[in-house]
């Protein structure tokens, strides 16, 4: 069997900050584990860049500034002592990135170059071009072969195991040979990413983004915090919710309708097209269901206009965007302005985090950081440009975090994870077997299309307790899968079974907390409590899953220096 000291599962930004740092002890054996190659993580679709307060563009900016504008975006629902560690340890992050060898683009001074984002007050996203997340991940990879860090790519979690309290280990697969392992370990970073893809058919969330460490961690006995508020990106391309970066907009980039009208001025007259997402999705969302859009159906859009920017720019500042939308959407966005769309793109809610300073969780041992789990510095809505700056910021406490536990706890038994092995290997087994079902694809489909019309943008109590109860009946159908694949090498159709009953747990914790937060705040947005109340939700959801039983729990939210007021933009 094999044994690590600490034991990362995740190879995006935030697994490689957490292995780095974990490797950082050269005593400690670390091993991080990946579904697939590192630097091809989901970490790489974030374009446009990552927030800190360097003030190289605005020297008026600040850590605090910084703070003000995150707690706010999250409509009052983030921590915000742990807003304010985040904030004002960012710049030091950005310079440990930028020693690592991350290539930023650069202002005219030879300063990191910073763009403007939605919701904050001053330009603060450094960026490198529109392939921030990607360099990133490059350059973080490198470092952690430096520091020695074992990598097992192509090795996908199935679960994490914890007896009477402690944590023991995980269960993993090997995809090319298709062997089950039980890897022992005396503490261990869960960094899977989010799980966009219960909106399968429209989400820029990677095919892979499925919540498997957030999952397992949900089975093994952690709670979900505040898994309701789910980011719907203003910009996603119209025909399949592919990513346009908010750097678009942040350069300078338009939103017209079908009058050819600049409609953000009705929503946001103060910032415009750079009003928050969850804001500036509405607005989208709102013009095409008065009548303004284009097209019909899921078919609608808007457009965003990006031809008054002149060639030079954007192919110095956003070629990436430009080479989607001509792949995706067939418009050279140089000549003319591109359909979009709203589509799912981030999960503020996830693992329950109980100390921000390590990362740790109620569970000894078991850390998390990054999107598939909530700290919470986002709250009900996150700013763009905060993502990978809390991965990496996160991901660096949750590897010190993980080290120190790890050098604390020693190993534990490993009478449970042998078991749980065992099982893995015998439902491997069973399933290839099986040939008379329900195809599993369709209960993914079945689903996507529930969450999609029945939890989205806008969410009303009817529509969410059709989305429960079909939920609660395709976990039922999922008994009954097949995946038409018999093969033990190779067989990317069982893990998909995996990821589908991953996405199905989530999916149901996201419409119990939904349906039982009777107001309106960031991306939650009832039409039958359009308003938000704070004498009664200013409150973090919890949610456990007890076996097959889902119990609802409320925790309150820390709140420091700003009260919630009216959130205007
Ligand atoms: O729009 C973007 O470039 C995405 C960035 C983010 O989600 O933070």
């Amino acid at each position: 069997m094999l044994s690590y000291d600490v034991i990362i599962v995740g190879a995006g930004g935030a697994g490689m900050m957490a292995a780095l740092n974990a490797s950082e002890d050269k005593s400690l054996k670390v091993a991080c584990l990946s579904k697939i190659f590192p630097t091809r993580s989901h970490t790489g679709a974030a374009q446009g860049g990552i927030n800190a307060a360097m003030g190289y563009r605005d020297e008026n900016d600040s850590p605090e500034s910084h703070f003000r504008d995150t707690v706010k975006g999250s409509d009052f629902l983030a921590d915000q002592d742990a807003v304010e560690f985040f904030t004002s340890n960012m710049p030091k992050v950005i310079s440990e990135l930028d020693y690592f060898g991350v290539p930023f683009s650069r202002d005219e001074n030879g300063n990191i170059a910073q763009r403007p984002f939605g919701g904050a007050s001053s330009p603060r996203t450094c960026y490198s071009a529109d392939k921030t997340g990607h360099v990133i991940l490059h350059a973080l990879y490198e470092q952690c072969l430096k520091n020695g860090v074992k990598f097992h790519n192509d090795w996908h979690l199935l679960s994490i195991s914890v007896n009477e309290g402690k944590f023991e280990g995980i269960v993993t697969m090997d995809i090319r040979s298709g062997e089950i392992h039980s890897i022992q370990a005396k503490s261990v970073v869960i960094a899977t990413g989010g799980f966009g893809r219960v909106y399968w058919s429209r989400t820029t969330n990677a095919i892979n983004m499925t919540g498997d460490g957030t999952a397992a961690c949900f089975e093994a006995g952690i709670p979900l915090k505040d898994p309701e508020f789910v980011q719907f990106h203003p910009t996603g391309l119209a025909s399949t919710g592919v990513l346009l970066s908010e750097a678009c907009r942040g350069e300078g980039g338009y939103l017209i309708n079908k009058d050819g009208e600049r409609f953000m001025a009705r929503y946001a007259p103060g910032k415009m097209e750079l009003g928050p997402r969850d804001l500036v999705s509405r607005a989208i969302e709102t013009e095409i269901k008065e009548g303004r859009g284009f097209g019909e159906g899921m078919g609608s859009y808007v457009l965003m206009d990006l031809r008054h920017l002149g060639e030079k720019k954007i192919m110095e500042r956003l070629p990436q965007v430009r080479e989607l939308a001509m792949e995706f959407e067939g418009v050279d966005l140089i000549k003319e302005p591109v359909p979009i769309r709203p589509s799912c793109h981030y999960t503020m809610g996830g693992i329950h985090v109980s100390d921000y300073r390590t990362c740790s969780t109620p569970i000894e041992g078991i850390h998390a950081a990054g999107e598939c789990c909530s700290v919470s510095i986002h709250g009900a809505n996150r700013l763009g440009g905060n993502s990978v700056a809390d991965v990496v910021l996160f991901g660096k406490y949750a590897g010190i975090g993980a080290r120190e536990s790890a050098k604390k706890r020693g190993f534990s038994s490993i009478e449970k994870l042998m078991a749980e092995a065992t099982e893995w290997t015998e439902k491997f087994k069973t399933i290839r077997e099986k040939t008379n079902g329900i195809n599993m694809f369709k209960i993914r489909d079945e689903l996507a299309e529930t969450m999609w019309n029945h939890v989205g943008i806008f969410r009303t109590e009817a529509e969410m307790e059709v989305a429960y109860e079909k939920v609660s009946r395709l976990i039922e159908d999922y008994e009954f899968a097949t995946i038409g694949d018999s093969s033990e090498r190779y067989n990317m159709a069982f893990l998909n079974y995996v990821e589908i009953g991953n996405i199905l747990k989530l999916a149901k914790a996201i419409a119990l907390g939904a349906l039982n937060r009777k107001e309106s705040r960031g991306s939650h947005a009832r039409a039958d409590y359009p308003e938000r109340d704070d004498n009664n939700f200013l409150k973090h959801t919890l949610i456990y899953k007890d076996g097959d039983q889902y119990r609802l729990e409320y925790s309150p939210v820390k709140i420091t220096k700003y009260q919630p007021e009216e959130r205007k933009y």
